[in-house]
């Protein structure tokens, strides 16, 4: 049987209890892949301990069950996130792994639709509610941080801007006022609900990206013009396809807004200042960020304090932007954000192990 076959998954994404619909297989010393545990049976506590003692860092899973794989993640989300065998490490892998699959399944099942696949709606939203606690938590901040660097590719971008995002209001939960003024008025129940909601707007801000044809996103080269506009059709998309939805219409705001810049210069209106909606302003803030950190095919990526730096408009850094490879994709340079909130997001920064 060829390695090639096998794909390794962490241990502690099997709880205690549960009854995969897959094989689950082990690797010894000289190679060769021996079956651990059947389909369909329960893997056990003390099975599960054995492995550890054995040294076994990684089980492994048939390629052609990797789809049964990824559906038993998503339905155990919830418990794996708060499985306590599981490392921080492992938890933010396979959350990484089902938000990226999930925004995925939300821009295929939307194309061609027009609108918001209900179904993938509501896939969408119960991730949010099974992973908030767990993105929310300082420790998956590490986490995060380890991914800034990574290659950026839209769904895996989406996962980020969400993890940024929901991190970022936690932590400033008066920009949760300027979205809703009665919100410190709210019972606890329902300031969950919105935080809720915004994680569901920052997940989804780019699906109007699903109505751009695929030869336009992912194109390595510089844009045309032409191409340029149809690319900037993607939040207006989005707001068409969120409007038949049950998401609350802050939301739709954001996503239609969160190209807007604060100086007036953004699209698709133009809005300026305050009269962007304040969660627009965070994802303005944040998907230039992660655009910037990450690596894309025309350029490498810029270290994260480099890059709130030119976010910021440091004088030295100011005008560099041919230096640093960085294109029209990148306009974000300009002072487009809201002041305040880039120098919250910037302290925010600093409890983010940024890495190198
Ligand atoms: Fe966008």
């Amino acid at each position: 049987m060829s390695a090639a076959r096998y794909m390794p998954i962490p241990p502690g994404a099997v709880i205690p209890g549960a009854l995969p619909d897959f094989r689950i297989y082990v690797r010894n010393p000289q190679g060769a892949y021996t079956l651990w545990a059947q389909e369909g049976n329960k893997v056990t506590a003390e099975q599960l301990g054995r492995l550890t003692e054995g040294g076994y860092t990684a089980i492994y899973v048939d390629i052609e069950e990797q789809f049964k794989y990824d559906q038993y993640l998503e339905d155990n989300l919830g418990s794996i996130l708060e499985n306590r065998a599981a490392s921080d490490d492992q938890k933010a892998e396979i959350f990484s792994r089902v938000s990226t699959n999930v925004v995925k399944g939300a821009f295929e099942t939307s194309l061609g639709l027009g609108t918001m696949d209900r179904g993938a709606l509501q896939r969408t939203q119960k991730l949010i509610e099974n992973a908030l606690q767990f993105i929310q938590e300082a420790k998956s901040l590490q986490a995060l941080a380890k991914l800034i660097g990574h290659d950026y590719q839209t769904y895996a971008h989406a996962t980020k801007v969400l993890w940024f995002t929901v991190s970022f209001l936690r932590l400033n939960q008066g920009i949760l006022e300027q979205i809703d003024p009665a919100y410190p008025d709210f019972e606890d129940g329902r300031k969950i609900e919105m935080f809720r909601h915004c994680a569901v707007g920052a997940l989804l801000h780019d699906i109007g990206k699903s109505l751009v044809p695929r030869a336009i996103l992912d194109k390595a080269d510089p844009l045309t013009e032409v191409e340029w506009e149809v690319m900037k059709r993607h939040p207006l998309s989005g707001l068409a396809m969120l409007i038949d939805t049950d998401i609350p219409d802050f939301v739709r705001k954001a996503v239609l807004q969160h190209h807007e810049d604060y100086d007036g210069t953004g699209y698709p209106l133009g809005l300026e200042g305050t009269a962007i909606n304040a969660l627009a302003r965070v994802i303005r803030i944040i998907d230039v960020f992660d655009a910037m950190t990450s690596r894309r095919p025309y350029k490498d990526p810029v270290p994260p304090l480099k890059a709130a730096q030119i976010m910021i408009g440091t004088p030295e850094e100011s005008g560099k932007d041919a230096d640093l490879g960085l294109t029209g994709r990148d306009q974000g340079m300009r002072p487009c954000f809201d002041r305040e909130l880039l120098k919250k997001f910037i302290v925010f920064l600093g409890d983010v192990k940024l890495g190198a």
